[in-house]
């Protein structure tokens, strides 16, 4: 009999194509609309395999309920939405889909970072909404890119994409790790750096750690009150590492000088969240990865790693 699998979000048809020849499938059929909770409940009992999005909180309850189920195959590279330890537990396989999105989710990161810097949201409210009245000397000044500090916090291979991207800009770049990267330091000429030093040096500061229990406010208002009041925070790794309330108060009484967020503590974030009430945050829905060729990689990845688990083959990206 062909193993059952729960796909919870639509995908497009080349993706899921040969999961369709090879399993019994039943997708979610909606692309903008999360499958409710209750729905996954139902579908997860008699499942072989699912294959699901960060916006999916796989729970302890959910694989209680889920005897039969032999992998969950993430589509994203963080996989802070499925319970590890009860996985574990249990001998569910976890998979992710490192590696195809690490240049896109590094060119997203650098574009952020040089938005908030040349404050080009502000910029293009000027020219749409009519307030752009003359050129003026000081007018959407910002802060420059070229020849400053980075830092960067998590150097895994999305870490060591930005770090050569500001090469290119000049940028002299410090990061933290929990090891040192030696090839990195040798080959892009970055330099290991404690996480106080990093902040109180860099005119950028990029979140690019996975979220764990140990990063969860990793950022928060020590951190904060080290960076220069001329210092950039960027973050495009998890909301839960940075402080949201330890960042208010740090952009509203400008001690930081702004902030380019792609994830949120919740999301989708809610437009009446204070830090998108401020006009030195640039806030962005979580495209880190989203280029069509790398989600389609993503997606062929994730049914692939769900395949070879079922086959009972070691999966390539196994996490868990
Ligand atoms: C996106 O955030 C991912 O983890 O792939």
């Amino acid at each position: 009999m062909k193993p059952k699998v729960y796909i919870t979000r639509k995908l497009p048809e080349e993706v899921v194509a040969d999961l369709y020849e090879s399993c019994q499938v039943t997708m979610w059929e909606k692309e903008e609309v999360p499958v409710p909770y209750e729905e996954l409940e139902k579908q997860v009992q008699d499942a072989d395999g699912i294959l699901c999005l960060l916006t999916e909180s796989i729970d302890a309850n959910l694989l209680k309920k889920s005897p039969r189920l032999k992998i969950i195959s993430n589509m994203a590279v963080g996989y802070n939405n499925i319970d590890v330890s009860t996985a574990k537990a249990q001998g569910i396989l976890i998979t992710n889909t490192p590696g195809v999105l690490t240049e896109t989710t590094a060119d997203l990161t650098f574009g952020l970072l040089i938005a908030t810097a040349r404050r080009f949201e502000e910029s293009m409210d000027y020219v749409k909404k009519g307030k752009w009245a003359t050129w003026s000397p000081m007018q959407l000044t910002g802060q420059d890119v070229y020849g400053s500090t980075l830092g960067i916090i998590g150097m895994g291979d999305i870490g060591e994409g930005i770090a050569r991207r500001a090469k290119g800009f000049d940028m002299n770049v410090l990061y933290h790790n929990r090891s040192r990267k030696l090839k990195a330091e040798k080959e892009l000429g970055v330099t290991y750096c404690d996480l106080q030093e990093l902040l109180k040096q860099s005119n950028f500061v990029v979140v690019m750690t996975p979220y764990t229990p140990q990063t969860h406010h990793l950022i928060s208002y020590a951190e904060l009150s080290l960076m220069k009041p001329t210092s950039i925070l960027i973050n495009t790794s998890r909301g839960g590492i940075v402080d949201e309330e330890a960042l208010y108060e740090a952009l509203a009484e400008k001690r930081i000088w702004a902030a380019g967020l792609d994830v949120f503590e919740r999301e989708p974030v809610s437009p009446d969240h204070p830090l998108l009430q401020l006009p030195n945050v640039v806030a962005l829905p979580h495209i880190g990865s989203a280029s069509i060729a790398t989600r389609t990689k993503m997606g062929k990845l994730a049914a692939h790693n769900l395949l070879e688990g079922l086959k009972g083959n070691t999966p390539p990206n196994l996490v868990l």
